[in-house]
Order: C-alpha cells, then sequence, then structure tokens
C-alpha cells in the first residue's frame, strides 16, 4: 500500500460517518464528492459497515477509511473491504501492529500525553486527538503538542463548522474529522443535499 497518512487526508476535512445500511453507500460518496470532500472514513458501528465501505470504496473520487476500529481482527475485516487507512478512537499496540504488518496507514486515537508517548514510542506520529472539543478543544491541542514537536494531530470529537478555522490555523493539526457533516439523522432520512452543503461549507472553510 503506497498511500500515507498525510496524503490521505491532504484535503483536511475527514468526515466521519455511521452508515445505516449499505445501501446508502452511493448516494451518500456522491453528496461528499460534489460537497468538495477527497477522503471518508466509515465507522464499525452498524451491521453494514463492511458492505458501506466497499461499496463507497470502489466508488471514484473518495480515499476511504475504516473508523471505529477496535481490534486486530476488525483491522484485517477493514482491509479487506477496501479501507486505504484505519482509525481507532484509542491507542491499542496490537491493533497498530496488525495495520503495521498489513501496510495500511494507522491513525489511533489519544486524549493523554501518556498515550501519545505510547503512541510514539510504537512508531506513530500522526494521532487522532480524541474526543478533542471534549477534552478542552483548540487549548488542550495546544498544551499537548507543545512538548511532542514531531506530534501530528487529527482532532475529532464534538467539532462542528465553528471550529474548523481555529484547529487548522494550529500548525501540528493535519486535518479534522467529525460527523456533523453527514449526521445519522441525515443518513437516516437520505438528506444528502444537506450532506453535500455541509460538507462544501467545511471544505470552504478549510481553505479560507
Ligand atoms: C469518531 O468516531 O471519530 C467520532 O464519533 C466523531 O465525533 P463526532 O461525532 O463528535 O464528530
Amino acid at each position: 500500500m503506497s498511500t500515507d497518512l498525510a496524503s490521505v487526508l491532504d484535503s483536511r476535512i475527514l468526515p466521519v460517518l455511521t452508515v445505516p445500511r449499505a445501501a446508502t453507500a452511493g448516494p451518500l460518496a456522491e453528496a461528499l464528492v460534489q460537497g468538495g470532500a477527497r477522503c471518508a472514513e466509515v465507522t464499525f458501528r452498524t451491521p453494514d459497515a463492511e458492505q458501506a465501505l466497499k461499496a463507497m470504496a470502489t466508488h471514484g473520487g473518495l480515499t476511504v477509511g475504516a473508523g471505529t476500529v477496535l481490534t486486530p481482527e476488525q483491522a484485517e475485516r477493514a482491509v479487506a473491504a477496501g479501507a486505504r487507512f484505519v482509525v481507532s478512537p484509542g491507542f491499542d499496540a496490537e491493533v497498530v501492529a496488525k495495520c503495521v504488518e498489513l501496510g495500511v496507514p494507522v491513525l489511533p486515537g489519544i486524549a493523554t500525553a501518556t498515550e501519545l508517548l505510547r503512541a510514539l514510542r510504537a512508531g506513530i506520529d500522526t494521532v487522532k486527538l480524541f474526543p478533542a472539543e471534549a477534552l478542552g478543544g483548540v487549548q488542550m491541542l495546544r498544551s499537548l503538542a507543545a512538548p511532542f514537536t514531531q506530534a501530528r494531530f487529527v482532532p475529532t470529537g464534538g467539532i462542528g463548522l465553528a471550529h474548523v478555522s481555529a484547529y487548522l490555523a494550529h500548525p501540528a493539526v493535519l486535518a479534522i474529522g467529525g460527523s456533523w457533516m453527514a449526521t445519522a439523522a441525515h443518513l437516516e432520512h437520505g438528506e444528502y443535499a444537506a450532506i453535500r452543503r455541509l460538507t462544501a461549507e467545511a471544505v470552504a472553510r478549510s481553505a479560507a
């Protein structure tokens, strides 16, 4: 696998998706691409997640990864379904080792300096700061980033359009993630126009 996280996330906005039914994957991918997204994370939180990931991975225009990957077995299934990167809410050495073995970029979650130290020692320099807003938002990010000059962050959790500029202005932030562009309610009700609009707003804000 030749992709690395920096190139996957170069568009700086990572929509996090909890897809209720695989049948929604096609129109969802279309709405995200039309909104200007270039990557997306399909969480392993619904029975249809693998099917949805497969369908979205074959849709042109999006680099699709798997999220909420909690075990090495899920990492294997995610890659088999076409995931080009793997995201976890926390840091687990076995999940990270499995992703390294599979040759897939991995973005583990951290919430403390100790967890970040562990990730760095496992050879990971880009982490998901989760749950970013509940941890203290941009102020927490600044404090945590200061002693770890080599670390890069993808803050996720509680983020909305209003927070985009402040996070992305920090030099250690590679990208931000969030579900606000395509919420469970949007997906449940097939609100693809709203998904397109919210994605386009986020993408425009990220470029501002
Ligand atoms: C995740 O899995 O990354 C989070 O659930 C996304 O957080 P959000 O729903 O608060 O955006």
